[in-house]
Order: structure tokens, then C-alpha cells, then sequence
């Protein structure tokens, strides 16, 4: 079988076992609670969820994390997810793009969204090995307003033709930061990150951040799943939930722009993700699952109205702005206090 098979088969499977993965995963959400407030200072007109970080202006805090590309099933998947960013306003992200300069005949899985949505906010994706002159091809390959760089050591890791060597990633971020003019956000795969990654990445000059944490999408289920022999089933509880992500991250939240994903399934745990400091809240498995189960329109309206719960969440909280969310109480459950006091001694 051939590189570029045996590659389209893999993102296929991804997509195809990311669907069959019905078990919830814990997400620690329910560990969170935000205060209500019976007497609101605002109508639920006033609530502006706008988010404005770095140099990105986004009129909601909400966007489709990257997934998939390179083969023609997922052009088909960009094509519906590229419709529904349109339809919605939302940004939407890419999955990997490294393929489409490796094999330029599945270059169309990946530029189908930037045809279906000639202005939307489109994100390339890669990882953190590529080298910088396949990265300035892949922006152009779709006209990309921001650029993700996903850092992904454990799944590779788990992945028995996964990527071993990972030392040259840091020098290489910095170089792609260096020479490219748009946003690099650098992400998590649903692993999470903890402050000595988040502390790493700015000293690099990364202050896009998504630590995309544990919760939803696992891949170490994922990878269990496609090798059918279930050897590495103890990784799947490895890495730090989102919140847990986002706990770490408080002390930087000055100097970097945060982002949130992995196991946002609620408009709840959205704006739970804002209130611990996220700038923007990033969804995959859950609309891929709408989009393929359910079509384009249904999961425009399901986006839709996502977005209108958070705003009447938010004004729960008497808050009207992203900014006030950020100062809401909440009250964190007693085991993320002992994480947070146990984390805070080293
Ligand atoms: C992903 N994810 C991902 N991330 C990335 O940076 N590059 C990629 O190519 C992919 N591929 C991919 C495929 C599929 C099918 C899924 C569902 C996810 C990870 C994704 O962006 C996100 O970080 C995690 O999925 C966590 O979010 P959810 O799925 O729990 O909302």
C-alpha cells in the first residue's frame, strides 16, 4: 500500500471510529459551577459575546476545531463543515495539511472550504515538524487567517506508526512563528496542557494557546480502537481534562490569549470554559457527529441556538460581556481545589 493509502485510510478510520465513540468521557464541567442570579442588570438583547484577543475579532467565542482532510470521504465533511461555518459566521479549522503537499491530489479535500466560504475565517493546520516552506504553501492552499500548529507527542506516541522524535519541535514552532504574518495558535489534540507547556510555549513567542484538553475526542481510544488489540487502553485517562487545562493556564491568561476545547458538548460548558478565562471556545466531535448524523441545515440551526443559550447563560451570571464573565464566581468542586494547591507548592 501506498504512503498516500495507507494516510487517507487513517483519516477515514479517525472520522469513522470518532463517530462510533459513544462512551462520555469525564470532563470534569460538573466540577465547575457558576453563581445564578435571580436579578439581572441586562435584557438578554444587551449580551454581547463578542471576542476580540490579539489581533482576531470574532462576533462569537465559539469556533469548529480542526479535523480532517485528505481523502475524498473527508472533502466531502469539509465541504458540509465549511457550509455551516458560512451559514453560522463561526470560524472553522482545518485537519492536518501536511498531506496536501505531500500527494497534491488531495489538495481539494482541504481548499473545498475556502471555495464554500469564499470569506470566512479559515484555519490551516499542521504539525509542529513541518518545515516552514511546506507551511507558507499550505496558508496559501486555502488563504488561511490563522495558522494551528497542533502538538500532539502522546498520540503520535500511541500511534504505532506515529511520529518518536519530537526535539526539534520547539526550534521549529519558533521558526514557523517567525516568518509567518497571521496568527499561529499552537493546540492540543485533546490532551491538555499543563503551565509548564503554556510557560514553554511563550518563551518561544506562542501567545495563541488552545489546550485543547482531555474529555471528548481520545485518541488513545481512538488508536486502541484501530489496532483492535487494545494494548495501550491505560493511556486513555492520561493528560489534563479542559478544565483542568484551563486551571493551569490562569497565571498567563495576562500574556496569552487562551483558547478552550475537548468535550464542549453544552452550551453550559462553553460558557463555563469563558468563565475560567478562555477567549474562545473551540467544538469538534460534536459537530462532526451533528453535521454526518443530522445534515448542514440541522446543525446550523443546532450552532444557532447554541449560541443563544450561552447568551441566556451568561446573563444568569450578571454578566453582559466576555470581560465580565472572565469575574464571575464560580465555585470549583473539592477536587480541583486540591489540584489547584497541590500544583500551586511546585
Ligand atoms: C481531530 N483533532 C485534530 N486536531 C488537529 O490539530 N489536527 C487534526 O488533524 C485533528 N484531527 C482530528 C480528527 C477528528 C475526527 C477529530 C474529532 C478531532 C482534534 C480536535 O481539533 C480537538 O482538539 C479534539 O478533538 C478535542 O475536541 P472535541 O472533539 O472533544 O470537541
Amino acid at each position: 500500500m501506498t504512503k498516500t493509502n495507507e494516510r487517507s485510510i487513517r483519516k477515514d478510520e479517525h472520522v469513522r471510529y470518532v463517530l462510533n465513540q459513544t462512551e462520555k468521557n469525564e470532563t470534569d464541567f460538573n466540577r465547575v459551577h457558576l453563581v445564578h442570579h435571580s436579578l439581572p442588570d441586562f435584557n438578554l438583547e444587551d449580551i454581547d459575546l463578542s471576542s476580540s484577543f490579539g489581533v482576531i475579532n470574532w462576533a462569537v467565542p465559539l469556533y469548529i476545531n480542526a479535523m480532517t482532510g485528505g481523502s475524498e470521504w473527508t472533502k466531502d465533511i469539509n465541504e458540509k463543515l465549511a457550509l455551516v461555518a458560512k451559514a453560522t459566521g463561526l470560524p472553522m479549522s482545518l485537519g492536518s495539511m501536511h498531506a496536501a503537499i505531500k500527494d497534491p491530489s488531495v489538495e481539494s479535500s482541504f481548499s473545498i472550504a475556502r471555495k464554500m466560504n469564499p470569506n470566512g475565517f479559515l484555519m490551516a493546520n499542521v504539525g509542529a515538524d513541518v518545515p516552514v516552506e511546506h507551511v507558507h504553501e499550505i496558508i496559501e492552499l486555502i488563504d488561511a487567517n490563522a495558522l494551528q500548529i497542533h502538538i500532539n507527542a502522546a498520540q503520535e506516541l500511541i500511534m504505532p506508526e506515529g511520529d518518536r522524535q519530537f526535539k526539534n519541535w520547539k526550534q521549529n514552532i519558533q521558526q514557523i512563528i517567525n516568518t509567518v504574518d497571521i496568527p499561529v495558535i499552537v493546540k492540543e489534540v485533546g490532551f491538555g496542557m499543563s503551565r509548564e507547556t503554556i510557560s514553554s510555549l511563550l518563551e518561544l513567542g506562542v501567545i495563541y494557546i488552545d489546550i485543547s484538553g482531555r474529555g471528548g475526542t481520545n485518541f488513545a481510544e481512538i488508536e486502541n480502537l484501530r489496532r483492535k488489540n487494545q494494548e495501550m487502553d491505560y493511556m486513555q485517562t492520561w493528560g489534563q481534562s479542559t478544565v483542568i487545562s484551563l486551571i493551569e493556564s490562569e497565571h498567563f491568561q495576562k500574556n496569552a490569549h487562551i483558547l478552550a476545547s475537548g468535550g464542549v458538548t453544552t452550551p453550559l460548558d462553553a460558557v463555563k470554559c469563558l468563565a475560567l478565562g478562555a477567549r474562545a471556545v473551540g467544538l469538534s466531535k460534536i459537530v462532526l457527529e451533528r453535521v454526518m448524523n443530522d445534515g448542514v441545515d440541522n446543525t446550523v440551526q443546532f450552532i444557532n441556538d447554541f449560541i443563544y443559550q450561552m447568551k441566556k447563560i451568561t446573563l444568569l451570571t450578571n454578566s453582559r460581556t466576555l470581560k465580565d464573565l472572565n469575574s464571575t464566581p464560580r465555585v470549583l468542586s473539592s477536587e480541583l481545589e486540591n489540584w489547584k494547591t497541590q500544583r500551586m507548592g511546585n
